[in-house]
């Protein structure tokens, strides 16, 4: 099952297994990493830099506490303690027959076996495993840190229960598996772009467009609608009120006109090369890998926002994993050692680049959103949950907000929440947000809550279990010290 995994073992820590190692470790998992490159450790390091600024900002629920990295000298020290070992080695089947052969035989038994390769078939891949049942191919997108999908394939003899298993694993790190349905070369992904290189490539030598006139034929316009509706569902829009059958009436001998260079491959000459590498380096203007990927990064993060505000494509994976991170932080319930005698830190959070506005610190219905998480994660804490929600909640009827510092991009957020007072249907709380690190208090809120009847929509009595809970925090929390701000009307304070 999916909260089984807790450590993985990689073997190659290049483009994609980097990739796979910051979703692992800012997932909260552990990582043993096998790599013969004596830089392995310093590029990994690298991109894991880029992927916490990617993570941070992509998201308001706080990422879980991050896993451990161990970098190890054989593969088989890879595969040991581990639930999931992934190979991301060079595309050579011999090498990686050899390594995940190696891996499956040092692994205990029930240890998952997968590869993140681009094409190669799942049942050539396991021909040297003494174990080939557990062994999937796990084909992810670059970076691995920040796109879903992860195409899983198994082969010849992978056990029925393996592919089950790893779409638990993959989609419990918020990624998205698409199962392909038989076994071919290459997979569904890189068919299709398969196809679209060959093509670039053909414009490229045939002098028809420079390597930025293909980008830009694709980013301003198809690219645009197939990050959220694909290839067919955008085609049966084009066919009008009569849909796809209009469509492919209309279109569909088109298919047969020689347009298209179909598998033939330009030659890979030296020209060529130059011309490609030349118009590409004339492209990337100056910027760096790491710039290129931050830039990359940071219109992705916008995208997958933008896409998740609609619920669509990644957008929907992203919000469906949201929910289960902040399920699971919340998922902090009274139970009877806990000390209530201080403010409760029950909520944190991350200040995320569109938190910020003109004034360069963090818009000011954001401390509300804030302190109305952390009035969430109370209700959680006191027994509120799914099943409760469907017959009583509380309200917020009176909010007082202070600014007291500003919040600023990048910061990390905790709150902390005292319970002034309470009666069966009020209930009275204080929250302050702290910036983790200096320490400053930046805003506090008093809040009074209601507890509401949700079916009649009236204020009602919480229940006997969620009002005791109630209590004894309001007992534990009677003597301390009242912030100065509690009580306090708003106005300017004069003589
Ligand atoms: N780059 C992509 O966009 C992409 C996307 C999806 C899948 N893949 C697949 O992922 C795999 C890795 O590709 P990449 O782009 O990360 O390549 P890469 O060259 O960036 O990384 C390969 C890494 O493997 C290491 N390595 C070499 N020999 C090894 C060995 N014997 N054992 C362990 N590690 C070894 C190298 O030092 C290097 O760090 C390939 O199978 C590729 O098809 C790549």
């Amino acid at each position: 099952m999916a909260s089984d995994l807790r450590a993985v073992g990689l073997l190659g820590g290049g483009v994609i297994g980097g990739g796979w190692a910051a979703r692992f470790l800012l997932g909260g998992i552990d990582v043993r990493l096998y790599d013969p490159d004596p830089e392995a450790e310093r590029k990994l390091g690298e991109m894991l830099e880029n992927a916490r600024r990617a993570l941070t900002r992509l998201s308001a629920v706080a990422l879980p506490r991050e896993g451990s990295l161990t970098v190890v000298g054989t593969p088989a020290d890879a595969a040991q303690g581990v639930q999931l070992v992934q190979e991301s080695a060079p595309e050579r089947l011999e090498l990686k027959q050899t390594l995940l052969a190696e891996a499956c035989a040092a692994a205990a038994p029930d240890v998952l076996i997968a590869s993140s390769t681009s094409g190669l078939r799942p049942t050539a891949l396991a021909a040297g495993m003494a174990h080939p049942g557990r062994f999937v191919v796990a084909h992810p997108f670059n970076p691995v840190y920040l796109l879903p999908l992860v195409e899983l394939c198994g082969g010849e003899r992978t056990a029925a229960g393996t592919v089950a298993r790893a779409k638990a694993i993959y989609g419990s790190l918020g990624m998205a598996p698409l199962v392909v349905r038989k076994e071919i070369d290459g997979f569904v992904a890189d068919r299709l772009l398969e196809a679209l290189w060959r093509e670039a490539l053909w414009l490229v030598k045939d002098g028809v467009a420079t390597v930025a006139e293909v980008d830009d034929a694709i980013r301003l316009a198809a690219g645009l609608r197939w990050s959220f509706m694909g290839t067919f569902l955008t085609y049966r829009i084009a066919g009008g009120e009569e849909g796809m059958r209009h469509f492919m009436a209309q279109f569909g001998p088109a298919l047969k006109w020689p347009w298209t260079k179909l598998t033939d491959v330009p030659e890979l000459t030296e020209e060529l090369l130059d011309t490609i590498v030349a118009q590409s380096d004339e492209q990337a203007a100056g910027l760096g890998v790491r710039e290129l990927e931050q830039l990359r990064d940071d219109c992705l993060v916008s995208v997958l926002q933008a896409l998740r505000g609609r619920d669509i494509g990644a957008g929907a994976v992203l919000a469906r994993h949201e929910q289960a991170l902040s399920g699971a932080a919340r998922a902090r319930v009274l139970v009877a050692g806990d000390d209530l005698s201080q403010p409760l830190a029950l909520h944190s959070a991350q200040v995320a680049p569109d938190w910020v506005d003109y004034n360069g610190h963090a818009h000011e219905s954001r401390y509300l959103q804030v302190f109305g998480d952390a009035s969430d994660a109370l209700f959680a804490y006191i027994g509120i949950d799914a099943a409760y929600l469907a017959t009583g909640s509380y309200f917020t009827v009176e909010s007082h907000l202070s600014h007291l510092r500003e919040a600023l991009l990048d910061d990390r957020l905790a709150v902390t929440t005292q319970v002034l007072d309470c009666d069966a249907r009020r209930l009275h709380v204080f929250h302050s947000l702290w910036r983790e690190g200096d320490g400053d208090l930046l805003a506090t809120a008093e809040q009074l809550l209601l507890h509401v009847d949700t079916v009649a929509r009236r204020a009602a009595p919480a229940s006997p279990a969620v009002l005791a809970r109630v209590q004894r925090i309001a007992q534990a929390q009677a003597s301390l010290p009242r912030s100065d701000r509690v009580g306090r009307a708003i106005g300017i304070p004069r003589g």
